[in-house]
């Protein structure tokens, strides 16, 4: 018997780390009222409702989850966040709109332009990597013509950016605000970080990173009653028409789950969090110093003269399994799904790192404006080449192109490639581009 993907899971399963990524559930179903019976896993019955055209349990589950988010409208995704933010921006904008867009987009709100032919006007976050309200407002006064604000927070490594203030601005303007939240659906749950990121028309919520709930279940929570009416045939334009009944089933058993338990559980967790992130910074590792998701711990290793892939592979040899690491830093995804061991195996092998130098230099991008000499769908669907980076200087960049950190995109389709870039991906081990030919 040849199962070379099952028999790597096993592998990694039998090394028995703690797991700091994604998912939320962390493996552990049983703390969930969802049993992941195989008989779960079913389709359209006149007893099980229909995902499009949910008019019996599958509505009321959503409806149960916009009371629990406070929404005028949820919608269960089982194509992930990235179904999520395809629909928000196909409610909020008809084909060549202008859209208003932070720049640290994940790529399939980049490949959503592309697919909808928006034009997007990159707005870059500040030095502390949030984007200001004042910075928000400026963009729309200089572009009337946008069809919405969309923004990208919490990032990666959990900063939150003033979503409430932000709010009251895109209002003032009248102009929608569309967040993808997907590394903060628990945030909510938070008293503070649920103030902050409060107040869009819609957000695109990745369940399954922080939440108890299979990989790929995710909601579209819609504040703005005037989105509701098309929200289903707005997902549906880009969704599976076989969503998995198993994914559905734990966004179900996850809300249950936030409604008896999850406002105590997260704020355990936050506590919890809080402790060895005063730990690391005893230690060296100082916290970041802007508002950020209570529950991720993002360890700055600089100061202790490691890289953050260092310090990940000395994790990994402690039994620790991180989320993410990058030039700086070790990102680690803590939920009320992690047992007190794993934390007590993180502080005693935070406790054993050993500090040297501080790395000074390491890669850090220096952001320059690009020009877009071509719409990105017309570069993102053009005829492709895929080339050695070092040839690839006045040439059209035909993808999203993204490191971190800062997690900002270095290229976006349409943009050319400049010798600034070429140094910046070289240095960060991108060697090969896709270019338009
Ligand atoms: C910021 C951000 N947005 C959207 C997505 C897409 O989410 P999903 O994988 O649930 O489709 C990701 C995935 O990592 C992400 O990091």
């Amino acid at each position: 018997m040849s199962t070379p993907l099952l028999t790597a899971i096993n592998t990694h399963l039998q090394k028995g780390r703690s797991s700091f990524h994604t998912p939320g559930h962390k493996g552990r179903p049983q703390l969930s009222t969802f049993n992941f019976q195989l008989s779960t896993d079913i389709t359209e019955l006149p007893d099980t409702d229909s995902l499009f055209e949910a008019g019996g349990a599958i509505a009321e589950a959503e409806r149960l989850a916009a009371q629990s988010y406070g929404a005028y409208r949820t919608l269960f995704s089982a194509g992930g966040c990235t179904l999520c933010i395809q629909a928000m921006l196909r409610l909020a904008c008809k084909a060549g709109d202008t859209v208003i867009m932070g720049r640290n987009a994940h790529k399939s709100a980049v490949n959503t332009a592309a697919l909808l032919d928006l034009q997007p006007v990159w707005l870059y976050p500040n030095s502390s990597l949030l984007y200001a309200p004042e910075a928000v407002e400026q963009a729309i006064l200089k572009h009337p013509e946008a069809a919405a604000v969309y923004l990208t927070t919490p990032d990666y490594h959990g900063r939150i950016s003033p979503i409430n203030k932000i709010s009251q601005l895109c209002r003032k303007h009248g102009i929608p605000l569309l967040v993808d939240r997907a590394h903060g659906s628990h945030l909510p749950f938070i008293s503070g970080a649920a103030e902050l990121i409060s107040g869009a028309d819609m957000y695109a919520d990745s369940l399954h990173k922080t939440l108890p709930v299979l990989t790929s279940g995710a909601v579209l929570n819609i504040y703005n009653q005037s989105f509701a009416p098309l929200a289903k045939s707005a997902m549906s334009l880009f969704a599976s028409t076989s969503p998995s009944y198993l994914v559905l089933c734990s966004l179900d058993s996850a809300r249950e789950w936030l409604d008896t338990h999850g406002k105590e559980e997260l704020e355990r967790t936050a506590l919890r969090v809080a402790k060895i992130r005063n730990l690391a910074a005893q230690l060296g590792m100082p916290p970041l110093n802007v508002p950020t998701d209570p529950c991720r711990l993002c360890l700055n290793t600089e100061p202790i003269g490691l890289s953050g892939h260092a310090a990940a592979e000395y994790l990994r040899s402690q039994g620790i399994e991180p989320e993410l690491s990058d030039a700086q830093s070790v990102v680690l995804i803590c939920t009320p799904f992690n047992t007190e061991a794993d934390f007590i195996r993180l502080e005693s092998a935070l406790r054993g790192i050993k500090a040297a130098n501080p790395i000074k230099n390491s890669a850090i991008y220096a952001w320059e404006a690009h020009t877009a000499h071509m719409s990105v769908r017309e570069a993102a669907l053009a005829l492709h080449q895929r080339i050695s980076i070092h040839k690839a200087a006045g040439r059209i960049c035909g993808e999203t192109v993204s490191t971190c950190p800062p997690g900002i995109p270095i290229l976006m389709p349409g943009e050319k490639i400049l010798e600034n870039d070429i140094i910046f991906c070289a240095a960060c081990g991108i060697l090969e581009i896709n270019v338009v030919k």
